[in-house]
């Protein structure tokens, strides 16, 4: 889940690895540290925080050298202390890592190594640093000694690696995390994300799983884990570093919810052909699974509940991260749709490695660009919807959903969907323009430990959608539920004033809700409708404006974004960086 960035070039170091990882800062932001090397002095500079005080305190951008590597931790392993911020020496000081990932084995190494080694941290990380050295003092060879330590590790990793006496290369090496090379003039960077880099450079190399990089400041050479030189083409990216500015908004996450107009449109704009394939192995699929993890999910419950309805063949989704039985059941006949906006969610990635050799055709629908999941799909089709740096996802979420009309639309040969879809598009921004009208709820969730969302068929995802949100921008314990399962246990936590979301626009599931909703209003629940239409049993109305039923799910989502929004800054919560969380989740 952290961020990695190495740099070697004729400038100095420090600087750059410092705004690298101002840019990753949304890949884990609990320590960060840098180590550059000068004449034949390693620093290591790291502390506990947030970038921006860490500098402060420590000035990470004034160490000495023009080689370095640098790190933004979200622990694993160990607690979010100085001694286990990245990065990690080895004992004599020589040899330098920082890791993105989890050393399954870290225990049996770390006895192992203890009795020569000092290990200073707790965290699994470290553990390597020794055993590099340990492989290092064999041969002196960073290759081979790397090509070796790959062998007794488990688990996954993103290492960029430094050894003092070789301060003219840098070293990468990757299996299950993401590690690419920027190609830079007379300089070149690895890092676990093209946006660290892409001021100096949009040339790069994507390194694929258990290959070595030996990267110097005007030559790439790779190897795999057997040693074999690797030739891999660069890819050129076409990715505007603009798009990761905040604008005159004050947090990345209110930006993205206001973008949404133009990243819904974006979202239709594929490449004909490509999409057609894309629908035609659908129809022809004899068995489909969809999966994603927490706000990708829940796009797959959706999608799931309307591609039914349009294929002759069964639809599952189900999460990443609970894909056994389900992998199970996949033969060279299935088809699977991993969703993710990171393209680099370690669960969805395991059930792709788990499938990829039965013949499992893979349709992926993916935001960043060239992340992994683009990588080993047959087709993919992408969100257009340029970086999304709040941890919450906001604009990918609503072009994922855009992307999944275009496609029931298209199966269910509907000629205007695209301008059906644009003309929801337009409507975003009247239902954003309300958040004044949300003071009073705000206040009601402000004050409150616990609320309930609740939706029937369509609805239910979103209701699972906003009550995510609201965990994880204002820190309030939310449920999202199927509205008919209220009356089967959970009516028994309503008490007077505990607040309830009902999201139920007007369509053939709106009694049935309405009926939910009266049920806790009867037990003394506060109850918000999120609807077309106002009813009595509502205390607060949140206007949706009519439009297709099938369309409801994206319009109606908005209010919920921003009552999770505007709760976090209520609550004086960062909404951009919420505790404990990072946005790509690279570990399982
Ligand atoms: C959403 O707000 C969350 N931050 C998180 O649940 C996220 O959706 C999940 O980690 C999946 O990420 P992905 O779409 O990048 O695979
Ligand atoms: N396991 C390492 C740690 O806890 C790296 C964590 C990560 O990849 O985020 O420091």
């Amino acid at each position: 889940m952290c961020g990695i960035t190495g740099y070697i070039g004729k400038k100095d170091a420090a600087p750059i690895l410092l705004q690298a990882l101002k840019r990753m800062e949304y890949r884990g932001y609990d320590s960060a540290g840098i180590s550059t090397i000068h004449k034949d002095n390693v620093t290591i500079k790291k502390d506990i925080g947030r970038i921006d005080s860490i500098n402060e305190k420590i000035e990470l951008g004034k160490a000495e050298g023009s080689i370095g590597i640098a790190h933004t931790r979200w622990a694993t392993h160990g607690g979010v202390t100085k001694e286990n911020a990245h990065p990690h020496p080895s004992c004599n000081q020589e040899i330098v890592l920082v890791h993105n990932g989890i050393i399954e084995n870290y225990q049996k190494l770390s006895k192992e190594l203890s009795n020569n080694h000092e290990i200073i941290s707790e965290t699994d990380s470290e553990i390597i640093s020794h055993l590099i050295e340990e492989e290092y003092n064999k041969e002196k060879d960073p290759l081979k000694t790397l090509k070796n330590v790959s062998k007794k590790l488990e688990g996954s990793f993103a290492l960029i690696v430094i050894f003092n006496d070789k301060k003219d290369e840098i070293y990468g090496m990757r299996k299950y995390a993401p590690l690419i090379v920027g190609i830079g003039k007379q300089e070149n960077f690895i890092s676990s994300d093209i946006v660290s880099f892409i001021d100096y450079t949009d040339n790069v190399i994507f390194l694929e799983d258990k290959e070595i990089v030996r990267v110097t400041s005007n030559s790439i050479e790779i190897v795999n884990f057997d040693g074999d030189k690797i030739s891999r083409d660069k890819t050129h990216v076409a990715w505007e570093a603009a798009d990761i500015s905040k604008e005159e908004f004050s947090h990345h996450t209110i930006k993205e919810i206001h973008e949404q107009t133009s990243t819904v449109q974006n979202a239709l704009k594929q490449d004909d052909e490509k999409f057609k394939e894309f629908v035609e192995k659908l129809k022809s699929g004899k068995n489909i699974f969809i999966t994603g993890s927490g706000s990708s999910f829940h796009i797959a419950l959706i999608f799931r509940k309307m591609l039914t309805k349009f294929v002759n063949s069964p639809v599952q989704a189900f999460l990443s991260s609970e894909a056994e039985e389900y992998i199970e059941l996949m033969n060279n006949n299935a088809i699977l749709i991993p969703i993710s906006q990171s393209g680099e969610t370690a669960d969805l990635l395991e059930v792709i490695r788990n499938v990829k050799d039965k013949g499992v055709t893979i349709l992926s629908i993916y935001n960043t660009l060239g992340s992994s999941l683009s990588r080993v799909s047959n087709i993919s089709l992408n969100l257009n919807c340029g970086p999304e740096i709040g941890v919450a996802a906001t604009k990918s979420f609503t072009s994922q959903l855009a992307i999944v009309y275009k496609i029931i639309f298209e199966l269910g040969e509907v000629k205007n969907g695209n301008e059906m879809i644009i003309e929801l598009s337009k409507k975003i921004k009247d239902v954003l323009s309300k958040e004044k009208s949300l003071q009073e709820i705000i206040e009601l969730l402000n004050e409150s430990n616990d609320v309930y969302f609740l939706g029937r068929a369509i609805h239910h995802p979103i209701a699972l959608e906003g009550a995510l949100k609201l965990k994880e921008l204002a820190y309030i314990h939310a449920e999202g539920m199927a509205a008919g399962e209220i009356k089967h246990g959970t009516l028994a936590l309503v008490e007077e004033g505990t607040p309830a979301i009902i999201i139920n626009p007007k369509d053939e599931s709106y009694d049935d809700t309405i009926n939910n909703a009266a049920e806790m209003k009867a037990r003394g629940a506060k109850i918000i409708g999120i609807s077309s239409e106002n009813n009595e049993v509502y205390d607060h109305w949140i206007e949706i404006p009519q439009v297709e039923k099938i369309l409801y799910p994206l319009i109606e989502l908005l209010p919920l974004q921003l009552l999770a929004y505007y709760t976090a800054i209520r609550k004086k919560n960062n909404p951009d960086y919420p505790r404990n969380l990072a946005k790509s989740v690279t570990v399982k």
